[in-house]
């Protein structure tokens, strides 16, 4: 007997040893101490022996299967305390390992530039306004003394959505929208996109402009000049040359057209400049009275100038991109470079 309890305890040993998961020891338990297990045969053994053997033999029995007991705990507590390691080694968290950026977005060249005017502008305390790209002719060109058959509507190829519905092609129509609501004194910038039926290296259907104007009692050509000068020059340097030339627009009288010399040759003469050494920059003037009428301003009382400015042909020139499509295509090596 002694000796079968002694095979047995190995046996237990050994394969608790080769069990590696907890289902296996179960088992092994099940095997070994269970109800139909290999004690339980021990245990009906026990009642075919002499009275003096049985507790003998029972205290061995005991011994043995408490024996194997505490190898199945001990074994158990190995397998659970692997997993626990397991676990915190995976779950580790190096605290040393630099932290995960994020790509960061960077603002569009255009909008870049729309901002820093918009800036140069309210530190002169103008105010922002906004009006719709989808516009009546009303505003665009009516309003604007730009009748039906005005032969400035043809310097605009126009996008229309309906006889009296149009992609606006300037800001100017802002000009109109504000005046209707506001009265003078008025100091207005309103950035915003325009549409154009034009393609080529210097022009696209879409582009940007910035239109400006003041209205109050004695503003004079003079204010036009003074203000338009401290803007160019803050966005394009002190030492940059401005010049005024005489223009045309319906809706302004007076009209100029204002230069900056060349930011290529300096005024030299190039390609950019076409030689001339000037590169046009915006249009303005002094608002005309028929606008004024339009609006319901008294144009004895008040006067005013306004001005448009493109905002692509300005970030040309101060990046100095030469094909303003490269503005609209998207192309992330372009754009980083801002
Ligand atoms: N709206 C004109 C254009 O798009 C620019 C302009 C604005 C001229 C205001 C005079 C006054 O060409």
């Amino acid at each position: 007997m002694n000796e079968r309890l002694t095979h047995l305890l190995r046996q237990a040993v050994s394969s608790l040893s080769e069990a590696g998961t907890k289902d296996e020891i179960h088992a092994i338990r099940v095997l070994y101490l269970g109800r139909k297990g290999l004690f339980a045969s021990f245990l009906k053994d026990l009642s075919s022996l002499p009275a003096d053997g049985k507790k003998a033999a029972g205290a061995a029995i005991n011994s043995v299967k408490d024996r194997i007991e505490r190898e199945i705990e001990g074994r158990l507590k190995s397998i659970e305390d692997a997993l626990k390691s397991g676990r915190l080694a995976m779950e580790r968290i190096d605290v040393t390992l630099p932290g995960r950026t994020q790509p960061l977005g960077r603002l569009h060249p255009v909008t870049q530039v729309m901002r820093e005017v918009s800036a140069i502008f309210t530190g002169l305390g103008f105010e922002t306004a906004e009006g719709p790209e989808v516009e009546l002719d009303y505003y665009n060109f009516e309003a604007l003394n730009i009748s039906k058959d005005h032969p400035a509507r043809d310097m605009q190829d126009t996008f229309y959505v309906s006889e009296e519905v149009i992609l606006r092609t300037h800001t100017s129509p802002v000009q109109i929208r504000v005046m209707e609501k506001t009265p003078p004194p008025i100091r207005i910038i309103a950035p915003g996109t325009v549409y154009r039926r034009d393609s080529d290296i210097t022009h696209t259907p879409m582009f940007h402009q910035v239109e400006g104007f003041m209205v109050d009692e004695k503003v004079s050509f003079a204010d036009l000049k003074g203000v338009l000068t401290i803007f160019l020059k803050a966005l394009f340097g002190g030492s940059i040359g401005v010049r005024f030339r005489p223009s045309f627009f319906p809706f302004t009288e007076p009209s100029a057209e204002v230069d900056i010399a060349c930011v290529i040759c300096a005024g030299l003469g190039c390609r950019v400049c076409k030689g001339s050494g000037w590169i046009e920059i915006l249009g303005c003037g002094m608002i005309h009275p028929e606008v004024f009428k339009a609006v319901k301003y008294d144009p004895e009382k008040y006067s005013g100038f306004a001005f448009g400015l493109g905002i692509e042909r300005v970030a040309m020139l101060k990046f100095g991109i030469d094909d303003i499509r490269l503005f609209f295509e998207n192309d992330l090596r372009f754009l980083r470079q801002f």
